[in-house]
């Protein structure tokens, strides 16, 4: 393991007491832990309800099922993302269709999101039509990179103009906030991942946030085979026959081991999201004082950030290089020589509309999304985690400063 990794789970002996206290009772599959852990991440976030899932991929397919997305549909997503957010539109038979994003915060750019629906679609009978395909336009899938809410009150305001749904997918963005509104809270379903690279985590997990109880009943029948009764609420009932299954649903259920887990990490959420804002602002001193060729991340007004990851730009033109691809080779050789050395950085996410499986499907160049291009190439993700120094920041700044200068 490298001296500095890019990121590092926070737990204390709670982690462990509870799990133990969920293997004492004997429930370990879907029970009252993970329903406690529900209730704890909706209130946290200012939501009525939050359905638990394996992962956060699957509570986007869960949630887009039962938004109704399915074939002969598109959903709009941001082309720079993990490839999770396209795949579960393609999971649920739907086509994705990817637009830019905005190199300043790494977010959907709704100026091309209007583009891209005045573009491709024409309208008929009311609804936005594929004029390529005949697909009808579902909605939009916008994502809230690294922790930073993308700008949910203009995608809003597209989507009610043209009558599309919206599902977040703020897999990165647990307790991320416009003025006092909490993600998830803009009147969609939001999806969160608790990966260990998030802010908070139960191994693998994640859970649909949703306002609206009748949505959140068809979602937890969607999560346990299409069951009209949860395993615990049989368990409490007539336990002897089995329940009504009126749909084709799946097993996206998280366990109690992992329910139990959640509730000791959801309440340390707030302090690492301080240390992390705090770890930020070091880095920001930092590098913008010492490491000219890096550009830091923003924070736009009004925006509160957890920096999931804190993700930075190399500025490939302040090194006197060429074109974006030549950045990108430059920025590879930093990160394995900051490897070889015990610092761990990653690439923040990848362009979606450049990887083998959407290039070979939809022909994409990088051109069509030039800034999720370009900050696939030239993005940097530093190590950030709860226990960090001030004196590690300043060591690892001083380090990225030295190897540049030796190359
Ligand atoms: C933006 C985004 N969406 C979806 C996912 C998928 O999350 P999970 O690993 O919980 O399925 C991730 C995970 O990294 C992500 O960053």
């Amino acid at each position: 393991m490298a001296k500095y990794p890019v990121t590092k789970p926070y737990f204390t002996e709670e982690e462990l007491s509870m799990i133990s206290g969920a293997l004492d009772s004997g429930w370990v599959a879907q029970g009252p832990s993970v329903a406690k852990f529900e209730q704890a991440v909706a209130a946290h976030e200012g939501i009525k309800e939050g359905v638990a899932t394996t992962s956060c991929t699957t509570a986007l397919h869960l949630a887009m099922v039962a938004e109704g997305l399915g074939a002969g549909m598109d959903a709009i997503a941001p082309a720079f993302t993990f490839v999770a957010t396209e795949n579960s539109i393609v999971l649920t038979g739907a086509t994705p269709v990817m637009t830019d994003i905005d190199q300043n915060t790494f977010n959907i750019d709704v100026d091309r999101l209007k583009e891209t629906i005045a573009s491709t679609y024409g309208k008929k009978d009311g609804k936005l039509v594929n004029k390529e395909t005949g697909n009808v336009l579902w909605g939009i899938v916008p994502v809230h990179e690294f922790g930073l809410c993308c700008n949910i009150l203009e995608v809003n305001e597209i989507a009610k103009e043209y009558g599309l749904k919206v599902v977040e997918d703020a897999a990165c963005a647990l307790g991320a906030k416009i003025g006092d509104t909490h993600q998830g809270a803009f009147g969609n379903t939001s999806c969160i991942s608790f990966h260990p690279r998030k802010s908070i985590t139960t191994g693998e997990g994640g859970m649909v946030l949703t306002d609206d109880p009748a949505l959140a009943k068809r979602m937890r029948e969607l999560r346990t085979h299409g069951s009209t009764v949860s395993a615990d609420a049989r368990d409490k009932g007539k336990g002897f026959l089995l329940p009504e299954f009126n749909e084709a649903g799946f097993n996206y259920r998280m366990t109690d081991i992992q329910g139990a887990m959640g509730l000791a990490q959801i309440k340390k959420l707030d302090m690492i999201i301080d240390a992390k804002r705090k770890g930020a602002e070091i880095y920001n001193g930092l590098i913008n004082d010492r490491l000219k060729v890096f550009r830091t991340p923003v924070e736009p007004e009004g925006y509160f950030h957890t920096y999931q990851s804190y993700v930075c730009m190399l500025d490939y033109k302040a090194l006197g290089l060429s074109s974006i691809k030549e950045g990108g080779e430059y920025r590879n050789i930093l990160l394995q020589k900051l490897e070889d050395i015990g610092i761990a950085t990653r690439q923040g996410t990848h362009a979606v509309h450049m990887l083998g499986y959407y290039r070979n499907r939809f022909g994409y160049k990088p051109e069509d999304m030039i800034n999720a291009y370009a900050c696939d190439h030239l993005s940097i993700t530093l190590p950030l985690y709860v226990g960090i120094t001030a004196e590690d920041q300043e060591y690892i700044i001083d380090t990225i400063g030295k190897t540049i200068s030796s190359m």
